[in-house]
Protein backbone atom coordinates (compact mmCIF):
# COMPACT_ATOMS: atom_id res chain seq x y z
CA UNK A 1 0.00 0.00 0.00
CA UNK A 2 1.44 3.45 -0.99
CA UNK A 3 2.06 5.65 1.77
CA UNK A 4 -0.21 8.50 2.94
CA UNK A 5 1.23 11.24 5.28
CA UNK A 6 -0.63 12.08 8.86
CA UNK A 7 -3.14 15.18 8.13
CA UNK A 8 -1.62 16.12 11.60
CA UNK A 9 2.00 16.19 10.39
CA UNK A 10 2.15 19.91 11.48
CA UNK A 11 0.52 20.40 13.95
CA UNK A 12 2.85 19.79 16.63
CA UNK A 13 6.56 20.59 15.20
CA UNK A 14 8.29 23.96 15.97
CA UNK A 15 9.88 25.69 12.97
CA UNK A 16 12.78 27.91 13.43
CA UNK A 17 13.89 30.73 10.99
CA UNK A 18 17.50 29.80 9.20
CA UNK A 19 19.07 33.24 10.26
CA UNK A 20 17.66 36.38 8.41
CA UNK A 21 16.76 34.06 5.50
CA UNK A 22 13.00 33.61 4.63
CA UNK A 23 13.67 29.48 5.27
CA UNK A 24 12.11 27.97 8.07
CA UNK A 25 13.55 24.85 9.38
CA UNK A 26 11.85 21.95 11.41
CA UNK A 27 13.53 22.30 15.50
CA UNK A 28 14.56 18.35 14.56
CA UNK A 29 16.00 17.38 11.33
CA UNK A 30 17.12 14.03 10.36
CA UNK A 31 20.36 13.02 8.83
CA UNK A 32 20.94 10.15 6.85
CA UNK A 33 24.47 9.63 7.26
CA UNK A 34 23.99 5.84 9.40
CA UNK A 35 21.44 3.32 8.80
CA UNK A 36 20.14 4.83 4.93
CA UNK A 37 22.93 3.16 3.36
CA UNK A 38 23.68 -0.33 0.76
CA UNK A 39 24.15 -2.03 4.32
CA UNK A 40 20.95 -1.38 6.00
CA UNK A 41 17.48 -2.82 5.58
CA UNK A 42 15.72 -0.49 2.84
CA UNK A 43 12.54 -0.92 4.68
CA UNK A 44 13.60 0.04 7.95
CA UNK A 45 14.76 3.49 6.43
CA UNK A 46 11.58 3.87 4.66
CA UNK A 47 9.45 3.39 7.85
CA UNK A 48 12.28 5.89 9.72
CA UNK A 49 11.26 8.74 6.89
CA UNK A 50 7.84 8.28 7.15
CA UNK A 51 7.61 8.31 10.58
CA UNK A 52 9.50 12.06 10.72
CA UNK A 53 7.60 13.18 7.53
CA UNK A 54 4.80 12.68 9.57
CA UNK A 55 5.77 14.69 13.25
CA UNK A 56 6.45 17.30 10.67
CA UNK A 57 10.35 16.78 10.03
CA UNK A 58 10.57 18.19 6.43
CA UNK A 59 14.26 18.34 6.50
CA UNK A 60 16.26 15.25 5.29
CA UNK A 61 19.92 16.05 5.45
CA UNK A 62 22.48 14.01 2.93
CA UNK A 63 26.29 13.32 1.68
CA UNK A 64 27.78 12.69 -1.57
CA UNK A 65 29.35 9.82 0.47
CA UNK A 66 26.66 8.94 3.11
CA UNK A 67 26.57 5.04 2.80
CA UNK A 68 28.30 2.87 3.15
CA UNK A 69 29.11 2.24 0.18
CA UNK A 70 29.00 6.00 -0.50
CA UNK A 71 26.50 7.17 -2.40
CA UNK A 72 24.18 4.41 -1.68
CA UNK A 73 22.36 6.71 0.92
CA UNK A 74 21.67 9.35 -1.64
CA UNK A 75 20.39 6.20 -3.85
CA UNK A 76 18.26 4.41 -1.18
CA UNK A 77 16.33 8.07 -0.02
CA UNK A 78 15.93 8.66 -4.05
CA UNK A 79 14.12 5.18 -4.06
CA UNK A 80 11.79 6.20 -0.94
CA UNK A 81 11.30 9.82 -2.62
CA UNK A 82 10.19 8.66 -5.87
CA UNK A 83 8.03 5.33 -4.40
CA UNK A 84 6.11 7.26 -1.43
CA UNK A 85 7.31 10.93 -0.98
CA UNK A 86 7.30 12.06 -4.49
CA UNK A 87 4.16 14.35 -4.97
CA UNK A 88 5.22 16.18 -1.43
CA UNK A 89 8.55 17.44 -2.76
CA UNK A 90 7.48 21.20 -2.30
CA UNK A 91 7.09 19.99 1.39
CA UNK A 92 10.26 18.81 1.86
CA UNK A 93 13.70 20.34 2.39
CA UNK A 94 16.66 18.40 0.78
CA UNK A 95 19.93 19.06 1.42
CA UNK A 96 23.51 17.50 0.37
CA UNK A 97 27.02 18.19 0.53
CA UNK A 98 30.57 17.70 -1.44
CA UNK A 99 33.96 18.03 0.14
CA UNK A 100 35.08 14.25 1.59
CA UNK A 101 36.58 11.57 -0.68
CA UNK A 102 34.51 10.41 -3.29
CA UNK A 103 36.33 9.36 -6.33
CA UNK A 104 39.77 8.51 -6.76
CA UNK A 105 42.20 11.12 -8.58
CA UNK A 106 42.99 14.81 -8.32
CA UNK A 107 38.97 16.03 -8.83
CA UNK A 108 37.19 13.20 -5.81
CA UNK A 109 37.62 16.02 -2.52
CA UNK A 110 38.03 19.02 -0.95
CA UNK A 111 36.77 22.28 -2.57
CA UNK A 112 37.48 22.87 -6.49
CA UNK A 113 34.76 23.87 -8.74
CA UNK A 114 35.07 21.29 -10.73
CA UNK A 115 34.68 18.82 -7.95
CA UNK A 116 31.74 20.59 -6.48
CA UNK A 117 30.01 20.87 -9.72
CA UNK A 118 30.26 16.82 -10.91
CA UNK A 119 29.46 15.54 -7.47
CA UNK A 120 26.68 17.68 -7.70
CA UNK A 121 25.08 16.29 -10.81
CA UNK A 122 26.25 12.57 -9.39
CA UNK A 123 24.20 13.52 -6.13
CA UNK A 124 20.76 14.45 -7.97
CA UNK A 125 21.11 11.97 -10.58
CA UNK A 126 21.44 9.92 -7.41
CA UNK A 127 18.04 11.06 -5.53
CA UNK A 128 16.55 11.20 -8.70
CA UNK A 129 15.82 15.43 -8.35
CA UNK A 130 16.36 18.29 -10.07
CA UNK A 131 17.36 20.60 -7.77
CA UNK A 132 18.18 20.08 -3.94
CA UNK A 133 17.01 22.91 -1.37
CA UNK A 134 20.41 22.69 0.51
CA UNK A 135 23.99 22.45 -1.20
CA UNK A 136 26.73 22.31 1.11
CA UNK A 137 30.75 22.71 1.15
CA UNK A 138 31.37 19.96 3.27
CA UNK A 139 34.53 20.60 4.89
CA UNK A 140 36.91 23.54 4.64
CA UNK A 141 39.87 23.41 1.96
CA UNK A 142 43.11 24.63 2.87
CA UNK A 143 44.17 24.65 -0.81
CA UNK A 144 41.96 25.84 -2.67
CA UNK A 145 40.82 29.56 -2.46
CA UNK A 146 37.66 30.76 -0.82
CA UNK A 147 36.97 32.61 -4.14
CA UNK A 148 37.15 29.73 -6.25
CA UNK A 149 35.07 27.20 -3.69
CA UNK A 150 32.33 30.20 -2.97
CA UNK A 151 31.80 30.93 -6.80
CA UNK A 152 31.25 27.57 -7.30
CA UNK A 153 28.41 27.33 -4.73
CA UNK A 154 27.49 30.75 -6.38
CA UNK A 155 27.00 29.34 -10.26
CA UNK A 156 25.02 26.19 -8.01
CA UNK A 157 22.34 28.35 -7.21
CA UNK A 158 22.08 30.13 -10.44
CA UNK A 159 21.85 27.33 -12.16
CA UNK A 160 19.03 25.86 -10.65
CA UNK A 161 20.88 22.92 -9.34
CA UNK A 162 20.31 24.34 -5.26
CA UNK A 163 18.21 27.06 -3.78
CA UNK A 164 20.20 27.67 -1.20
CA UNK A 165 23.74 27.07 0.28
CA UNK A 166 25.56 26.68 3.15
CA UNK A 167 29.11 25.56 4.57
CA UNK A 168 30.28 22.99 7.39
CA UNK A 169 32.70 22.82 9.34
CA UNK A 170 33.95 25.93 9.02
CA UNK A 171 36.20 28.14 11.73
CA UNK A 172 34.52 31.13 12.49
CA UNK A 173 37.07 32.92 10.87
CA UNK A 174 36.42 30.96 7.85
CA UNK A 175 32.94 31.49 7.99
CA UNK A 176 33.19 35.22 8.09
CA UNK A 177 35.08 35.30 4.72
CA UNK A 178 33.52 33.32 3.26
CA UNK A 179 30.33 35.07 3.85
CA UNK A 180 31.52 38.08 2.57
CA UNK A 181 32.59 36.74 -0.57
CA UNK A 182 29.07 35.02 -1.26
CA UNK A 183 27.38 38.07 -0.29
CA UNK A 184 29.03 39.85 -2.59
CA UNK A 185 28.82 37.65 -5.21
CA UNK A 186 24.88 38.22 -4.79
CA UNK A 187 24.26 34.01 -2.89
CA UNK A 188 23.99 34.47 0.81
CA UNK A 189 24.64 31.73 2.90
CA UNK A 190 21.66 30.53 4.39
CA UNK A 191 23.03 27.92 7.35
CA UNK A 192 26.23 26.87 8.37
CA UNK A 193 26.40 23.13 9.99
CA UNK A 194 28.87 22.42 12.50
CA UNK A 195 29.11 19.21 15.12
CA UNK A 196 27.79 20.77 18.42
CA UNK A 197 26.57 18.89 21.53
CA UNK A 198 27.28 18.86 25.46
CA UNK A 199 30.71 17.00 24.41
CA UNK A 200 31.84 19.03 22.07
CA UNK A 201 31.51 22.69 22.58
CA UNK A 202 33.81 24.67 20.12
CA UNK A 203 30.97 26.63 18.17
CA UNK A 204 30.95 28.63 21.85
CA UNK A 205 34.15 29.88 20.86
CA UNK A 206 33.14 32.59 18.69
CA UNK A 207 31.27 30.77 15.71
CA UNK A 208 27.40 31.13 17.34
CA UNK A 209 28.38 34.41 17.50
CA UNK A 210 29.04 35.48 13.34
CA UNK A 211 26.74 33.62 12.67
CA UNK A 212 24.41 35.98 14.41
CA UNK A 213 26.26 39.01 13.31
CA UNK A 214 25.94 37.54 9.74
CA UNK A 215 22.30 36.41 9.91
CA UNK A 216 23.66 32.62 9.24
CA UNK A 217 21.29 29.77 10.22
CA UNK A 218 22.74 26.98 11.96
CA UNK A 219 21.49 23.89 12.16
CA UNK A 220 24.05 21.62 14.25
CA UNK A 221 25.16 17.86 13.88
CA UNK A 222 25.41 14.83 16.43
CA UNK A 223 23.46 16.91 18.87
CA UNK A 224 23.23 12.92 20.93
CA UNK A 225 27.58 12.91 20.17
CA UNK A 226 26.43 9.86 17.77
CA UNK A 227 23.82 8.29 20.60
CA UNK A 228 26.53 8.70 23.79
CA UNK A 229 23.99 11.76 24.92
CA UNK A 230 20.85 8.77 25.41
CA UNK A 231 20.52 6.31 27.92
CA UNK A 232 21.69 3.56 25.26
CA UNK A 233 25.33 2.97 26.78
CA UNK A 234 24.44 2.96 30.35
CA UNK A 235 24.69 -0.20 30.99
CA UNK A 236 27.05 -2.11 28.34
CA UNK A 237 27.27 -1.65 24.48
CA UNK A 238 24.26 -2.99 22.54
CA UNK A 239 25.02 -4.83 19.14
CA UNK A 240 23.18 -3.20 17.40
CA UNK A 241 24.47 0.23 18.63
CA UNK A 242 26.42 2.60 16.24
CA UNK A 243 29.25 2.07 18.75
CA UNK A 244 29.34 -1.85 18.22
CA UNK A 245 28.94 -1.37 14.21
CA UNK A 246 32.18 -2.05 12.01
CA UNK A 247 31.11 1.13 9.69
CA UNK A 248 29.93 3.20 12.70
CA UNK A 249 31.60 6.14 13.44
CA UNK A 250 31.70 6.17 17.10
CA UNK A 251 34.10 3.84 18.79
CA UNK A 252 34.07 1.80 21.86
CA UNK A 253 36.82 3.78 23.36
CA UNK A 254 35.05 6.93 23.69
CA UNK A 255 32.92 5.03 25.94
CA UNK A 256 35.24 5.77 28.81
CA UNK A 257 34.05 5.26 32.34
CA UNK A 258 34.14 8.76 32.87
CA UNK A 259 32.39 9.50 30.46
CA UNK A 260 29.74 7.09 31.39
CA UNK A 261 29.55 8.12 34.96
CA UNK A 262 28.89 11.77 32.92
CA UNK A 263 26.22 10.35 31.28
CA UNK A 264 24.52 8.81 34.30
CA UNK A 265 24.29 12.03 35.94
CA UNK A 266 22.95 14.42 33.18
CA UNK A 267 20.43 11.32 32.57
CA UNK A 268 19.52 11.96 36.47
CA UNK A 269 18.81 15.98 35.23
CA UNK A 270 17.06 14.35 32.56
CA UNK A 271 14.92 12.41 34.38
CA UNK A 272 14.30 15.48 37.06
CA UNK A 273 12.94 17.40 33.73
CA UNK A 274 10.42 14.08 33.09
CA UNK A 275 12.40 14.02 29.88
CA UNK A 276 14.64 11.30 28.03
CA UNK A 277 18.50 12.13 27.84
CA UNK A 278 17.92 12.24 24.29
CA UNK A 279 15.21 15.19 24.62
CA UNK A 280 17.29 16.82 26.80
CA UNK A 281 20.58 16.62 24.87
CA UNK A 282 18.25 18.04 21.86
CA UNK A 283 16.44 20.92 24.20
CA UNK A 284 20.14 21.94 25.19
CA UNK A 285 21.43 22.82 21.63
CA UNK A 286 18.33 24.40 20.53
CA UNK A 287 18.65 27.05 23.92
CA UNK A 288 20.39 29.21 21.37
CA UNK A 289 18.09 31.20 19.75
CA UNK A 290 20.46 31.41 16.94
CA UNK A 291 20.68 27.15 16.37
CA UNK A 292 17.86 26.66 13.94
CA UNK A 293 17.59 22.74 14.08
CA UNK A 294 19.24 19.92 15.83
CA UNK A 295 19.90 17.20 13.28
CA UNK A 296 19.45 13.99 14.63
CA UNK A 297 20.83 10.49 13.11
CA UNK A 298 18.04 7.70 14.04
CA UNK A 299 18.67 3.75 13.30
CA UNK A 300 14.77 3.19 14.29
CA UNK A 301 11.14 4.89 14.20
CA UNK A 302 10.85 4.88 18.24
CA UNK A 303 13.94 7.30 18.38
CA UNK A 304 12.64 9.76 15.84
CA UNK A 305 9.66 9.60 18.23
CA UNK A 306 11.53 10.78 21.35
CA UNK A 307 13.80 12.56 19.93
CA UNK A 308 10.60 14.90 18.05
CA UNK A 309 9.37 15.25 22.44
CA UNK A 310 12.20 16.79 22.92
CA UNK A 311 10.07 19.80 22.10
CA UNK A 312 7.61 19.38 24.64
CA UNK A 313 10.41 20.94 26.92
CA UNK A 314 12.67 23.08 25.20
CA UNK A 315 13.31 25.68 28.83
CA UNK A 316 15.77 25.61 31.58
CA UNK A 317 15.93 27.14 34.70
CA UNK A 318 19.37 28.75 35.88
CA UNK A 319 19.92 25.95 38.12
CA UNK A 320 19.50 22.65 35.50
CA UNK A 321 22.16 24.43 33.41
CA UNK A 322 24.25 25.17 36.16
CA UNK A 323 23.58 21.87 37.47
CA UNK A 324 25.29 20.25 33.64
CA UNK A 325 27.87 23.02 33.14
CA UNK A 326 29.23 21.80 37.00
CA UNK A 327 29.09 17.55 35.47
CA UNK A 328 30.29 18.86 32.32
CA UNK A 329 33.30 20.36 33.99
CA UNK A 330 33.83 17.61 36.34
N1 LIG B 1 28.46 18.09 8.25
C1 LIG B 1 29.14 17.06 8.71
O1 LIG B 1 30.36 16.98 8.58
C2 LIG B 1 28.38 15.98 9.42
C3 LIG B 1 29.06 15.01 10.19
C4 LIG B 1 28.31 14.06 10.85
C5 LIG B 1 26.92 14.08 10.78
N2 LIG B 1 26.29 15.01 10.00
C6 LIG B 1 24.82 15.03 9.84
O2 LIG B 1 24.20 14.97 11.11
C7 LIG B 1 23.30 13.87 11.15
C8 LIG B 1 23.18 13.34 12.54
O3 LIG B 1 24.44 12.87 13.02
P1 LIG B 1 24.46 11.69 14.05
O4 LIG B 1 23.80 10.51 13.45
O5 LIG B 1 25.83 11.57 14.57
O6 LIG B 1 23.49 12.32 15.18
P2 LIG B 1 23.11 11.96 16.66
O7 LIG B 1 21.68 12.32 16.76
O8 LIG B 1 24.09 12.56 17.59
O9 LIG B 1 23.26 10.36 16.77
C9 LIG B 1 22.34 9.52 16.16
C10 LIG B 1 22.37 8.14 16.79
O10 LIG B 1 21.98 8.22 18.15
C11 LIG B 1 21.14 7.14 18.47
N3 LIG B 1 19.82 7.69 18.84
C12 LIG B 1 19.10 8.62 18.19
N4 LIG B 1 17.98 8.92 18.86
C13 LIG B 1 17.98 8.15 19.96
C14 LIG B 1 17.10 8.02 21.06
N5 LIG B 1 16.02 8.77 21.12
N6 LIG B 1 17.41 7.14 22.03
C15 LIG B 1 18.53 6.38 21.96
N7 LIG B 1 19.42 6.47 20.94
C16 LIG B 1 19.15 7.36 19.96
C17 LIG B 1 21.11 6.22 17.27
O11 LIG B 1 22.22 5.34 17.41
P3 LIG B 1 22.15 3.77 17.21
O12 LIG B 1 22.47 3.57 15.77
O13 LIG B 1 23.21 3.27 18.13
O14 LIG B 1 20.77 3.30 17.57
C18 LIG B 1 21.38 7.18 16.14
O15 LIG B 1 21.91 6.56 15.00
C19 LIG B 1 23.89 12.90 10.12
O16 LIG B 1 22.95 11.95 9.66
C20 LIG B 1 24.30 13.84 9.04
O17 LIG B 1 23.18 14.23 8.28
C21 LIG B 1 27.00 15.96 9.35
Amino acid sequence: MSYIPSDSRYDSMLYRRAGRSGLKLPAVSLGLWHNFGGVDALENARKILHRAFDLGITHFDLANNYGPPPGSAEENFGRILKDDLKSYRDELIVSTKAGYYMWPGPYGEWGSRKYLLASLDQSLKRMGLDYVDIFYHHRPDPETPLEETMGALDYIVRSGRALYVGISSYTHEQTRKAAEILKELGTPCLIHQPKYNMFDRWIENGLLKVLNQEGIGCIVFSPLAQGMLTDKYLRDIPPDSRAAKPHGFLQKDDLTAERIEKIRKLNNIAAERGQSLAQMAIAWVLRHPVVTSALIGASRVEQVDDCAGALQNLSFSDTELKQIEKILEE
